[in-house]
């Protein structure tokens, strides 16, 4: 069995364009039984997604697509979820891509199991002594000050180091994603659905291969010394997919996207890469499996 993996295309956005062009015609070109793209191949507007997808109609495999943040972004009065459950399930189909999400497949002995995942802000750095109230929000101190909508967050500033004042972060789904849950009870639906599927493939499959956009571990955030982009670490993962793959002995390989910087770390059996597209430069990871 040949897999091949790639995430973060952006093709919505202008500079990412012509490399999404090129890696997927470098895909069709390879001999692979299936093919896994880990979200945020584009954004709002899902015609976009379409025409993204479009680009690997020659692939000779099978097509498997897992979501990310950007997918859920939402035209103004349309529900996240409501792409998420129902929307992109039917474009996914109609390009003949299967949504992982919703339904894991068995390939020969091979599992393949996937969630966009989200967060639960259990990567938020606890050096940067910002209250929780803000990343609910998704706004950084400094960036709730200049907003009349985010006042109510500092009518108390004795938990607010004086630092963050200056820390203009917004993390954008903020304004994109509109759920009818919050961030943490949405996390939990994703991740107990995802152990779902372990469940159900562990006795029928001899490896599981997972998918997620988000990640499991906190060692893939690329280690930068900006606060405002510690502050983002926030919105990349949860920890609480980690500890969960590490109860399913079979799920051994463990791939996301989200954060456009490759890398690849071994907790117990569980050896999880990141793809690490950026926005100029597509990559994709081929995994072999017997
Ligand atoms: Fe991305
Ligand atoms: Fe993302």
């Amino acid at each position: 069995m040949r897999l091949i993996v790639t995430s973060d295309l952006h093709y919505n956005v202008l500079r990412s364009k012509q490399p999404t062009v090129d890696l997927a015609e470098e895909i069709c070109r390879l001999r692979a039984d299936a093919l896994l793209i880990l979200g945020d191949a584009a954004g709002q507007d899902v015609s976009i997604l379409r025409e993204c997808f479009q680009l690997f109609d020659r692939f000779a495999g099978r097509k498997f697509f897992v979501p990310g943040n950007h997918e859920l972004w939402a035209p103004p009065g349309e529900c996240s979820l409501v792409r998420y459950e129902q929307i992109l399930p039917r474009v996914c189909a109609e390009a003949g891509f299967h949504m992982l999400d919703h339904e894991p497949v068995v390939l020969g002995r091979v599992g393949l199991v996937g969630s966009m995942g989200w967060y639960d802000f259990s990567f938020r750095p606890e050096h940067l002594g910002i209250p929780l109230r803000f990343y609910r929000e998704k706004v950084a101190p400094g960036a709730a000050s200049r907003m009349e909508r985010y006042q109510h967050l500092l009518e108390t500033v004795d938990d607010v180091p004086e630092d963050s004042l200056s820390m203009g972060t917004r993390w954008m789904d903020g304004e994109h994603v509109r759920l009818p849950m919050d961030d943490v009870t949405f996390c939990r639906r994703l991740l107990d659905r995802l152990e779902g599927q372990l469940q159900e493939l562990s006795s029928a499959c001899d490896t599981l291969v997972v998918g997620l956009h988000h990640l499991p571990y906190a060692e893939l955030i690329p280690p930068n010394s900006n606060p405002s982009w510690a502050f983002a670490a926030a919105f990349l993962g949860s920890t609480a997919y980690g500890e969960m793959l590490l109860r399913y002995p079979k799920a051994r390989h463990v791939y996301c996207g989200h954060v456009h910087k490759a890398g690849e770390v071994t907790h117990g059996h569980v050896h999880c890469i990141s793809t690490g597209c950026t926005y100029l430069e597509k990559r994709y990871e081929i995994l072999e499996l017997d």
